[in-house]
């Protein structure tokens, strides 16, 4: 290599700027590296959690990952979850994603990661509620939020940019003040009637497409009886459900060995009856049509998060910024490139 390799900081200005207002391209590339995954054409290690004993309730994660085909990248992850921040008006998750060279393994580009974070869960979670619902013969006209922070806000962008459109908007929150704030930002952008509920049971029983995004660490909601009614759950923050509420659903996953990993619901429920049987399949069986997911049962996705997606997002990201002329490069960031000096 006769010269320097480059490398590139991108800033969430950047990020925002690439992929706000094109969801339906976000959740395309999303819904591309879901069948990549599924035909094999990615790794993707288990992610690996640094907790802190004395402060149970903060992680960071690291997600690395490698995806071919367009994508054509290696990369890592790596997203603080601190809750505290909430509190104090920071958001409570950060991160940083870097993209690595498939020939070199060098570093190119380090990507502000919250927002392509928060865009892939969302994108995946939209999709998800497409191809379930489209399966099932019915699009929910009633949707409703259960927590309502930045991932609540994304989804419910990504669901409108793929084509739902909703009657009743429930919204359900441990804290009054984020249930108001969210209520106020649905009535900026939707015409349908808005709830709070201050039951989280009122909230499930009238709403047919169900939005867990809380920072619960264990399973808060025990009766099935709640789901008589057979919504779809987007069960976005993986440990809201008791294992009684996952083992009477048809459970979607992204991947089985991913989620039965971390407590969460699907793990609980695994330890709980010793097999896996109550898993029907992933996404990628659902777009393949292999599983289709029925319309008498509760049906309960729950994406524990590749870092595929993360990597495809921010292949993205990084060619968009390039083609705008506006990538900015570290002069000088690889320094030590001959051998003997
Ligand atoms: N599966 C994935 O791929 C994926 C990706 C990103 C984020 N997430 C998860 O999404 C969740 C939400 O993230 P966020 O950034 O929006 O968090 P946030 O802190 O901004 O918002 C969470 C909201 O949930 C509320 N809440 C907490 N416990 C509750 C409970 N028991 N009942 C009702 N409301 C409750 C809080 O008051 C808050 O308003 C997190 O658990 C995060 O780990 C999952």
């Amino acid at each position: 290599m006769s010269q320097s390799p480059s490398f590139a900081v991108i800033s969430g200005a950047q990020v925002h700027e690439a992929v706000h207002g094109h969801e339906t391209e976000v959740t395309a590339m999303v819904e591309a590296a879901y069948r990549l995954h599924g035909e094999g054409a990615t790794v993707n290690p288990d992610s690996y959690f640094l907790r802190f004993p004395d402060q149970p309730s903060n992680r960071i994660i690291a997600l690395p990952a490698s995806v071919k085909g367009e994508v054509n990248a290696h990369g890592i992850k790596w997203i603080s979850s601190f809750p505290g921040n909430v509190a104090n008006g920071v958001p409570r998750a950060s991160a940083v994603l870097i993209l690595n060279d498939t020939e070199t393994g060098y570093p190119f580009a380090c990507l502000e990661s919250s927002i392509i974070s928060a865009a892939r869960t969302a994108a995946s979670a939209a999709l998800a509620a497409a191809r379930i619902a489209d399966a099932r013969g019915d699009r929910p006209r009633r949707v409703g939020f259960f927590g309502v922070g930045l991932i609540a806000r994304y989804i419910h962008t990504y669901l409108a940019a793929n084509g739902f459109a909703f009657d009743e908007l429930g919204i359900y929150d441990l804290s009054a003040d984020h249930a108001a704030g969210f209520g106020e930002y649905l009535a900026r952008t939707e015409s349908g009637s808005i709830f709070i509920h201050a039951e989280p049971e009122d909230l499930v029983r009238s709403s047919d497409l169900i939005v867990f995004a809380t920072v619960a660490g264990e399973p808060h909601v025990h009766d099935p009886a709640w789901f008589a009614h057979n919504p779809l759950v987007l069960h976005v923050s993986l440990r809201d459900l008791a294992p009684e509420i996952i083992l009477a659903s048809c459970n979607v996953v992204d991947d089985v060995e991913h989620c039965m990993k971390a407590n969460t619901s699907p793990h609980l429920a695994e330890q709980r009856v010793g097999n896996r049987d109550f898993v029907a399949g992933t996404l990628y069986d659902v777009l393949t049509g292999k599983v289709v997911p029925p319309a008498d049962k509760p049906v309960v996705f729950s994406p524990f998060g590749l870092g595929v997606l993360d990597l495809a997002v921010a292949r993205h990201v990084y060619d968009q910024v390039t083609a705008s002329g506006q990538l900015q490069e570290v002069p000088g960031f690889f320094h030590e490139m001959k051998r003997y000096g």
